[in-house]
């Protein structure tokens, strides 16, 4: 099922009625083939499993009663399958309640939510860690709190574990971390420290970091990442380079909201070049405006590949196919 702002699947099953029409019978085993293969196939292309980053600028109840900021939200969270959303001011869950019931208002696509809890310094500036994600395509295994003593993050990383028959990977965790801008360099460095403490909970490598970090624009410089064990670690990749943009206003080019993946085994499982910044003033035609009333920042996003095809078909498909291709040959 499609998000009810592209439609394709629509577009692909028009194609079909006005052939069968016009084909003779005896071509009906390979018009069978031919719609299953482009079913798989199509599910294959369609689908992918979309992550997600967006720092919404407390997002709290006040902000939850806009409508159109809540509904062009909604547009953004409704692609991914799993949606970060960091600095969220909701203690008592009023405004992602409010998100997630205009999320569940279309009938494609369920969400749910696993929230951290206030995070930061001062009492006026407690931010939560939000993760939105699909029912029917993903599972919340775990989560886990990182508390580090003495305190060195200002806004401990939140990790939550996540299963998924919709991916190659199948399991894997997502750390959240809003770095302080004046620290970032240092809490940059210590997601090592929590990458070890993560993948060793839950004995599970395939660990995808990802938030706000202020990872440029005079936070964090080119010599500061001899500095940053996520840089000097081959192991790391960071699939938004220093080069993106990830700030709404023209004036300012910063990289500051990052992926970083870790090992050779989830990057492989990542479809190549898919991480970049979602510019949904572009996409969805918004003005300065709209978008900045959201956040001053863009969403970023990185996509997993889906299961090896075979094994996603069900054995009455391939018995089916099978099945069409005897048939045409006899
Ligand atoms: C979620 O977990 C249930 C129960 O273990 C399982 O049947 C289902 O396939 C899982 N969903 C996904 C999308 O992986």
């Amino acid at each position: 099922m499609e998000s009810p702002f592209s439609k394709p699947s629509l577009k692909r099953l028009h194609v079909y009625p006005s052939s069968i029409m016009s084909w003779h019978s005896s071509h009906l085993p390979i018009l069978v083939l031919v719609s299953f293969l482009t079913l798989l196939v199509g599910r294959e292309t369609v689908s992918g499993f979309r992550i997600c980053s967006y720092n919404v600028h407390k997002f709290d109840f006040q902000k939850a009663l806009k409508y159109r900021l809540v509904h062009t939200l909604t547009r953004i969270v409704y692609r991914c399958d799993i949606c970060l959303l960091q600095n969220v001011v909701d203690p008592d869950r009023r405004a992602i309640n409010s998100l997630l019931s205009s999320l569940n208002r279309y009938d494609g696509y369920n969400y749910k939510s696993v929230s951290s809890k206030g995070l930061g310094n001062s009492p006026d500036d407690m931010q939560q860690y939000v993760f939105i994600y699909r029912t029917q395509t993903v599972n919340v295994t775990d989560r886990y709190q990182y508390e580090s003593k003495p305190r060195t993050f200002v806004r401990e990383p939140f990790a939550v574990q996540f299963q998924s028959e919709n991916t190659a990977i199948k399991k894997f965790a997502l750390v959240a971390l809003h770095t302080e801008p004046t620290q970032a360099v240092q809490e940059i460095d210590q997601l090592y420290d929590v990458f070890e403490k993560v993948s060793k909970k839950w004995n599970n490598a395939n660990v995808m970091f990802l938030g706000d970090f202020h990872a440029g624009c005079g936070y964090m410089t080119r010599s500061d990442k001899k500095n940053i064990r996520l840089f000097t670690n081959s192991k790391f990749s960071w699939l938004i380079g220093d080069k993106v943009d990830t700030t709404v206003n023209t004036g300012t080019n910063c990289p500051f909201e990052r992926i970083v993946v870790h090992g050779k085994a989830f990057l492989k499982e990542i479809t190549p070049f898919s991480a970049k910044v979602y510019n949904f003033g572009k996409e969805l035609k918004l003005s300065r405006t709209k978008v900045m009333e959201v956040s001053e920042n863009y969403p970023v996003e990185v996509m997993l590949k889906s299961p090896a095809l075979l094994l996603q078909a069900t054995p009455i498909t391939i018995l089916l196919i099978f099945s069409a291709v005897v048939h045409c040959l006899l």
